[in-house]
């Protein structure tokens, strides 16, 4: 395997009623910002499990933060951070209010003139305030990696830096209860393609992030249908098994010394940013188009992952790869979500204007070796169709 430093500073308190934690987590002096979103956790009883756990703090909150966060929605915090003097932030959300958080963290403490050079010019960041968060939506690893994924005017981009790792996560599985089937499908089919684009890539002999990201497939093709079924969608080890797999799926633990390929999450944040389709039913739409495409490249690990996850060991290579490829596609249609441009109304027309902006985002070198070039994603999508 490659050389690697790894690690993970956020401290997980997992487990039903578990928000209580947060009472020690954040020191009494803070002057603390509680992030959402669209209201989800007034209805289900997370804010006032939050505004006990916070009694003794002192706080204030900022509200609205939508699915694929806006800079234009962040940026409304940054008032409030001024005139209350605000010092820590606490996400209680999904991904998307995790990842705004993130970028507000940072955007609070930032000389330069606007924040949106952090994201769109990778500048440096060299601040940034410290961030707890409520995990309710499990899926994006947020929660405890160094990512955020932020949209402005068609743009949807990630940023990447430790300052913004949350200093400590809240995963209480019994807040997962009141998701709907579609945030629960989605869930469990982003944090099964993170784990997939640092596994399906070649061999460096990296035995435990390999044998650690297949327990994490395995786990996923396990229980997440059982989270969909009316007998065991209310069973809490189903989802503490489901939230704590998505946590692992992305933080660094199972991509650190081995190559990795994002190709269907960057060609899946533009079907995002132009059509507006959900985050995970993108990556459903593009993977199995680049375990396609991509076979070739990456014939070695398909045979693996043919052989250890779906125990395919007789039959010529391509027919294993070509079965492996078509049970993950069955995986996917098992978690209600779409497998092909066409099953959310997109045809050949569209290809040119996501190929467009690919290229506007430097997204032109794509893969584990670079070889994903703009003609390569072009062939993915005509794959996807
Ligand atoms: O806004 P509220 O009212 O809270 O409703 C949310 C939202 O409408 C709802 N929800 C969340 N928890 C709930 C709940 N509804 C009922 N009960 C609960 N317990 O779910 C909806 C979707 O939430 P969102 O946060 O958008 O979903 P997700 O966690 O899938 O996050 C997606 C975002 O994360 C980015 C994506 O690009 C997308 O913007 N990603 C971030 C990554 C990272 N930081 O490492 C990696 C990922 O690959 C991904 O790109
Ligand atoms: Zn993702």
């Amino acid at each position: 395997m490659f050389n690697f430093s790894f690690e993970n500073s956020t401290h997980i308190h997992f487990g039903e009623g578990q928000i209580a934690a947060i009472t020690d987590a954040i020191p009494k002096s803070a002057r603390i910002l509680v992030t959402y979103g669209g209201g989800s956790i007034k209805s289900n009883g997370v804010y006032d499990q939050v505004a006990t756990a916070l009694r003794d703090h002192t706080w204030f909150e900022f509200s609205g933060i939508e699915p694929n966060p806006s800079y234009d929605t962040l940026m409304k915090s940054m008032k409030l951070i001024r005139v209350h003097n605000i010092d820590y932030l606490l996400a209680v959300g999904g991904g998307s209010v995790v990842d705004g958080t993130k970028f507000i963290a940072a955007a609070a403490l930032y000389e330069g003139d606007d924040p949106w050079d952090l994201v769109a010019k990778q500048q440096p960041i060299t601040a940034a305030l410290p961030i707890g968060c409520v995990l309710t939506l499990p899926a994006t690893g947020s929660e405890s990696n160094t990512g955020a994924v932020i949209t402005r005017d068609g743009n949807k981009l990630a940023f990447l830096n430790p300052l913004v790792r949350p200093v400590f996560a809240v995963l209480d599985p019994a807040v997962t209860l009141s998701l709907s089937d579609r945030q629960i499908s989605n869930g469990v089919v982003d944090a099964f393609v993170h784990t997939m684009e640092q596994y399906l890539t070649y061999d460096v002999n990296g035995k435990v992030q390999d044998r650690f990201a297949e327990g994490l497939l395995l786990t996923l093709i396990e229980e997440g249908p059982k989270a969909l079924a009316d007998a065991t969608k209310h069973d809490l080890a189903v989802r503490g098994n489901i939230m704590w797999a998505a946590t692992m799926a992305l933080n660094g633990l199972i991509g650190a010394g081995v190559p990795q390929d994002w190709t269907t999450h960057m060609i899946g944040h533009e079907l995002t940013a132009s059509y507006g389709i959900d985050h995970a039913r993108t990556l459903s739409i593009v993977l199995p188009a680049v375990m396609k495409v991509c076979s070739d490249a990456k014939r070695e690990k398909l045979l693996q992952y043919a052989s250890r996850i779906w125990q395919l060991n007789e039959g010529d290579d391509a027919s294993r790869i070509a079965r492996a490829i078509a049970l993950t596609e069955d995986f996917f249609t098992t978690m209600q979500v779409p497998t092909r441009l066409s099953h959310v109304e997109l045809a050949d027309d569209a290809i040119d204007g996501l190929v467009n902006q690919l290229a506007a985002h430097g997204m032109v070198k794509l893969g584990e070796k670079g070889a994903v070039t703009l003609d390569v994603s072009r062939e993915i999508l005509v794959a996807a169709l």
